[in-house]
């Protein structure tokens, strides 16, 4: 989709910003170009939509040279989004979603139903109560979203994004990451997108190209990177917690025991109790007639009257984990309530599946070992 051959930028003072970068990003990827600041990250972003042109090499996009196409063609098929500056402040939310819509001459209303659709699909809500406000009105991160919600109006297939989430606290940006790779499994754009955290690289990427003065230092997969990096300049961008690192990359749902043995609430303490001894369990948990996990029931509390059910000796979790959840999540999630198990659920707090500490720990092992291994080979 997008294919840099041997690009370089020497700026006119002499700088030379960019060294011979080639660089291939596929349809439908989300390729983070990551390094120190003065790398030429932006620079290398500007070249693919023209807005700092090349000094030699060629850019194609979706296979034609960008040199040959009108800079409105190139631009109506690129949406573009920027750290903090870029929403106009005159203009209202609305119109500013709508401004490359408008210099496609979209009509009206089309150009209202897309600025809605942006609105609800970034979760700016409600609608009617955004789309009129001005940028001095919104949150620093609502902005970030309507810049976002611009860069995406006039329906683009590629995106190019730099450091969009960058002048935000960890916490809202933390959010606005996830709710991007939410819309992103839905309209799986292609994406070239820019910063210097390695943590938002490992997180949102398909690829990473990272990047030194100028130069592709190295280009692959996130796991790749942290289990192979190409010389010390990666290991050190890196950091030496790869592994806790790779931990991001797996989520819950590929570790955990799905299905487990639960008992119901209306069950009665003798059977619970039975369970626990066939399945030499100190505790197990409990679901409602619906399958809503409700908590645990522990071996001491299986004691009592036959009149008396398990659901009157439910301990209240303390912790819910969900299957979309990356491991290093799950496992902040156990240290801090000191669990040694994690229910997990879906949407409706139905039980789908239990995380131990032991199979977490040997998840974290297994990526040290394949670490080690990669390091190893030549
Ligand atoms: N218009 C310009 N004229 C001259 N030099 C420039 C220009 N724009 C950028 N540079 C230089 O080119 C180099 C790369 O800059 P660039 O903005 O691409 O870096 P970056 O990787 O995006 O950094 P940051 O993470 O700080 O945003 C820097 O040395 C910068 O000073
Ligand atoms: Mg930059």
């Amino acid at each position: 989709m997008i294919e840099l051959r041997d690009v370089t930028k020497v700026f006119p003072g002499g700088t030379q910003a960019v060294d011979g970068i080639t660089l291939v990003v596929h349809e439908g990827e989300f390729c983070v170009l990551l390094g120190p600041s003065g790398c030429g990250k932006t620079t290398t972003l500007k070249m693919i939509n023209r807005l700092v042109p090349l000094t030699s090499g060629t850019i194609t996009v979706g296979g034609r040279d960008i040199q040959k196409l009108r800079a409105t063609e190139l631009r109506r098929r690129i949406g573009y989004a920027i750290q903090e500056i870029g929403l106009f402040p005159h203009m209202t939310v609305a119109q500013n979603i709508a401004t490359v819509p408008r210099l496609l001459g979209w009509r009206k209303a089309k150009r209202r139903a897309r600025v809605r659709e942006l609105l609800g699909l970034l979760g700016l809500t409600p609608v009617d109560e955004f789309l009129r406000r001005y940028p001095a009105e919104l949150s620093g991160g609502q902005r970030q979203r309507v810049g976002v919600a611009r860069a995406l109006g006039a329906d683009p297939a590629i995106l190019l994004m730099d450091e969009p989430f960058g002048a935000i606290d960890p916490i809202t940006r933390e959010r606005l990451q996830d709710e991007f790779l939410r819309i992103q499994r839905e309209i799986r754009k292609t994406v070239v997108f820019v910063t210097h955290d390695i943590h938002e690289a490992i997180k949102l990427g398909d690829k990473i190209a990272l990047m030194k003065e100028g130069r592709l230092i190295q280009h692959a997969t996130p796991s790749q990177l942290l289990a192979q990096p190409a010389d010390d300049f990666v290991r050190g961008f890196v950091g030496t917690d790869r592994t806790l690192k790779a931990l991001r990359l797996t989520s819950v749902r590929e570790i955990m025991d799905s299905g487990p043995l639960s008992v119901r609430d209306d069950d009665s303490l003798a059977a619970a109790r039975r369970a626990m001894d066939r399945l030499e369990r100190s505790f197990l948990p409990v679901v409602g007639e619906d399958g809503l996990f409700l908590g645990w029931v522990g071996r001491n509390s299986v004691l009592g009257p036959p009149s008396v059910c398990v659901g009157d000796r439910i301990t209240p979790y303390a912790v819910l984990g969900s299957p979309d959840m990356p491991l290093n999540e799950a496992l902040a999630l156990m240290l801090e309530s000191a669990t040694g198990n994690l229910p997990v659920t879906d949407e409706d707090r139905r039980l789908v599946g239990l995380v131990s500490f032991d199979r977490l720990f040997e998840s974290l092992r297994q990526i040290y070992v394949e670490r080690e291994a990669g390091e190893g080979s030549p």
